[in-house]
């Protein structure tokens, strides 16, 4: 079988920033407005009032400090609540595909590569702008690479999952060198006007170029030792939107047509599934957790991935052993792992064997194992 390495990554981030106190801010502003709107429902019982947000409980919560977004006048706008986005012509390229051709550069600079030495593109993301053309195809144009390109969806597992239909690819001789970008628009699916998740998820755009080992040229390989995928169905994470929602005559805007979850049954039943699949996946390699190196894992809650880590080591580490980058990026639904990768894998030596991991809606777990050439 042929080797497979990830020889460069990329990463786009968004020029602005809310802050949480900025984002507390506007959301209680918002808060007010809807209150004193409704004033006359909720003295009689029949509405509730919509509590304040803090950035005590954010930060206690789930470690978000700040996230990077497309369009903050919107997002901040009480009267808004959403990115404000201008529609583009069909001659010009797309929102989505714009980031993910910066990113894509980023990555094909880093692995000595251009555009036309790729022969596979996937875009790999939690939406799509569109339903088709696919993203990737534009991608692919854009980027000047050949061959075949195609968009999937595993919620925030989608970069992980398509890891591994590129390594595939490439191991079986179907293509040499894909393209994997996970442009993440997460401001334009999240229901800022919910207090229970308008904290949570940032924008940025991520990629990796896979590439068959003996044709690397890259000094920063990673060679793919294994990669381990499973899918377990349930609706704790949930978003409605989608193409049959006109002829159904439900309410674009309503509650179910953007990010939903039940935030504590997702923490408790995904900590031990991702835990006990990286676990899995190690010893099929050969590999104890405590083996490893650096876990680069899906970034959603700073407790979460502290308690994954535990199980798998026996102790609470640091960020040499598992960095977080949700402080400053929020969760960024399958970018989270692949941006710990970028920021955080220059200090590791020849031989170091590293996780990348992902969880999230399906539910879906996804790891990538590599070690470093
Ligand atoms: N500000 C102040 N208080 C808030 C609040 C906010 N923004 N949001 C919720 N609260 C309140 C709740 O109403 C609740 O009050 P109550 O106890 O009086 O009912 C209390 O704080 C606790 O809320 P809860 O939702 O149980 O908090 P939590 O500790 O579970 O944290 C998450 C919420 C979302 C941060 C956390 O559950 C999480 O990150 N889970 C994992 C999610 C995940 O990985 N999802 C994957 C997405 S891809």
């Amino acid at each position: 079988m042929r080797g497979v390495v990830i020889s460069g990554s990329g990463l786009y981030q968004p020029p602005q920033v809310i802050t949480n106190a900025e984002l507390v801010a506007s959301f209680n502003a918002y808060a007010d407005l809807q209150n004193a709107k409704n004033a006359a429902r909720i003295a009689a019982g029949e509405l509730t009032a919509i509590p304040h947000s803090s950035v005590e409980f954010i930060e206690k919560a789930s470690g978000i400090r700040q996230r990077y977004v497309l369009d903050k006048t919107g997002v901040l706008d009480p009267t808004r609540m959403k990115p404000r986005f201008a529609p583009r012509p069909d001659d010009q390229l797309s929102l989505m595909a714009e980031i993910a051709v910066d990113a894509a550069k980023k990555a094909l600079a880093a692995a000595g590569r251009e555009g036309k030495d790729v022969d596979g593109v996937l875009c790999a993301a939690a939406n799509m702008q569109r339903a088709y053309p696919a993203m990737a195809c534009e991608i692919q144009a854009a980027v000047g690479a050949g061959g075949y390109g195609f968009d999937m969806n595993v919620a925030c597992s989608s970069a992980t999952f398509a890891i591994e239909q590129a390594a595939n690819a490439v191991r079986s001789g179907s293509a040499h060198c894909v393209l994997v970008v996970n442009p993440e628009i997460t401001s334009a699916h999240l229901e800022w006007r919910d207090r229970d998740c308008h904290f949570i998820f940032g924008d940025v755009c991520t990629a990796v170029i896979v590439e068959a080992e003996d044709r690397a040229t890259s000094t920063d390989r990673w060679q793919v030792l294994g990669t381990k995928l499973v899918t377990q169905y349930s609706n704790n994470i949930r978003n409605n939107a989608g193409f049959l929602n006109r002829c159904e005559d439900t309410d674009p805007d309503a509650r179910d047509k953007t990010f939903m979850q039940e935030g504590r049954k997702v923490f408790k039943e995904v900590v031990p599934m991702a835990a006990a699949h990286i676990e899995q996946h190690l010893h099929a390699l050969g590999f104890e957790p405590t083996h490893v190196r650096r876990y680069w894992l899906h970034q959603a809650n700073l407790g979460m991935n502290q308690l994954i880590v535990k199980r798998l080591v026996g102790q609470e580490v640091g960020d040499d052993i598992a960095p977080i980058i949700l402080s400053e990026y929020a969760n960024t639904a399958s970018a989270g792992s692949i941006i710990a990768f970028h920021h955080h894998r220059s200090g590791l030596q020849a031989g170091d064997v590293g996780v990348i991991c992902s969880f999230g809606a399906g539910y879906s777990v996804g790891s990538v194992v590599v070690r470093r050439l």
